[in-house]
């Protein structure tokens, strides 16, 4: 398994994931405080407070990205820290974090790749509606413009916002989610707004910062048929429509699907989807398994291992998705911005932590990267997701993702086997490039 020499090597995370410091310099409420403070929400009872403490912390963690030897770091900005109520007032305790953040992370040679929204949307806006209205849209295009003016001389990789999908539907329609709310019709109308308000921050960054490379992360997870009856392929053929086609369609092609919510209308004003159409430079794909689905709902997947979050080990299908959106919708330029998988790790006698089966998910995962390079997806990176276990949603801290171990009580960072693996990989990759023979085959040693 080679990857091309420019190939970039990274770890993501998300603010509210990792930061803690919720109370802080100021940042205001975001939807997914409140909902945390929600009984019977989130998990335990489990809360972004502390989280991972990494406002505090980002200097060590960015000490062991540099150990890691990551070529870059993605992570985001959280919206209330900037703006506390939404729109108006700007936090300058809040830039400073970020402006700090970036700066320690070019120090120690570390690309920072910015996504604006990853979830945390200010309560205050929230509270005139949200997603589901317009205005919403029109506060994120002058938040985006507040990060650009202050970040936009040293960063070069922008995201607008992380999986529309999950934003739209776990937290509008299915009530998963912050919000918390359960309407088709919001689901619709907030996925709209998400999508538009990404078309006026790829404007925004331009003109704020010109050169910078701006794309969208969506969730993209093949959805196969449970079987080949008629009705199973329909019904996969329709959820496809709903997860991926209803994002893909705008974004690249300019037009919502035909097919899928044909009852439904939609908030769509005239303009909106040139806007959303809007020609961005890369497309970022997070992939952790696929659907199964039948006429019937959702199928378990027949055999195969599954991770601890219940998603089934299905490494073709990152390579899939990397090509399909290539093939089928021309995408000329593709990031993986989050792959990984939870595990329930635990620390061994000796204080250290054996993720086996992690390790086999990366490099079953990674090498179905390289197989679909190899077919001709015009991939440029890979972020794994994460560098740290943190807060997973509605699943609270149950759910350890990272390649390096928190040990909650205490917050001791304690690098995982996969954290060696993943090293070891990026310099085999590394020496390669440079031509070095020792880098010719990537090694599978699991302890260092
Ligand atoms: C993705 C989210 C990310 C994390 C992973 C496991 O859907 O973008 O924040 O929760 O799943």
């Amino acid at each position: 398994m080679n990857f091309p020499s420019e190939f970039v090597w990274g770890v993501a995370a998300s603010a509210f994931q990792i930061e803690g410091a919720a109370r802080e310099d100021g940042r205001g409420e975001s939807v997914w405080d409140r909902f945390c403070a929600t009984r019977g929400k989130v998990r335990a009872g489990d809360t972004g407070e502390l989280a991972c403490d990494f406002y505090h912390r980002y200097p060590e963690d960015i000490a062991l990205m540099r150990d890691l030897g990551v070529d870059a770091f993605r992570f985001s900005v959280a919206w209330p820290r900037v703006l506390p109520e939404g729109r108006g007032r700007v936090s300058a305790a809040g830039l400073d974090f970020y402006d700090r953040l970036v700066e320690a992370l070019l120090e120690a040679g570390i690309r920072p790749v910015v996504c604006l929204y990853h979830w945390d949307l200010p309560q205050a806006l929230e509270d005139e509606g949200g997603w589901p209205v317009r205005g919403t849209a029109e506060a994120f295009a002058r938040y985006a413009e507040v990060v650009v003016a202050r970040l936009g001389d040293r960063v070069r990789d922008w995201i607008t916002h992380n999986e529309p999908f999950c934003t739209s539907w776990l937290g509008y329609g299915f009530g998963i989610h912050a919000p918390g709310r359960t309407s088709v019709s919001d689901a619709l109308a907030a996925a709209h707004h998400v999508l538009l308000s990404h078309g006026f921050a790829v404007e925004v960054l331009r003109s704020g910062s010109p050169g910078v490379e701006v794309g969208i992360v969506l969730d993209s997870w093949p959805v196969h048929a449970a079987s080949d009856a008629p009705e199973d392929e329909a019904a996969a053929r329709e959820r496809d429509g709903v997860a991926n086609r209803w994002f893909f369609d705008p974004l690249l092609r300019g037009a919502y699907p035909k097919d899928v919510h044909a009852d439904i209308e939609l908030p769509v004003l005239d303009g909106d989807l040139a806007t959303i159409a809007t020609p961005i430079d890369f497309v970022g794909v997070n992939n952790y398994s696929r659907h199964i689905v039948g006429a019937a709902g959702e199928v378990r997947a027949p055999t195969g291992a599954m991770t601890d979050t219940g998603w089934e080990v299905y490494p073709a299908g990152l390579g899939e998705v990397l090509l399909r959106l290539h093939r089928e919708y021309g995408v000329k330029s593709l990031y993986v911005t989050e792959n990984g998988a939870a595990f329930a790790d635990v620390r061994g006698h000796d204080g250290r932590v054996h993720d086996l089966e992690r390790i086999d998910y990366l490099r079953d995962y990674i090498g179905s990267v390289g197989d679909a390079i190899e077919a001709g997806a015009p991939v440029r990176g890979y972020h794994l997701w994460s560098l740290l276990d943190n807060f997973e949603w509605a699943e609270g801290y149950a759910r350890r993702f990272g390649l390096v171990y928190v040990d909650y009580p205490t917050l001791e960072r304690v690098p995982k086997d996969s954290f060696h693996w993943y090293r070891e990989l990026i310099a085999a990759q590394r020496a390669h490039a440079r031509g070095d023979p020792a880098g010719r085959a990537v090694s599978r040693r699991q302890t260092t």
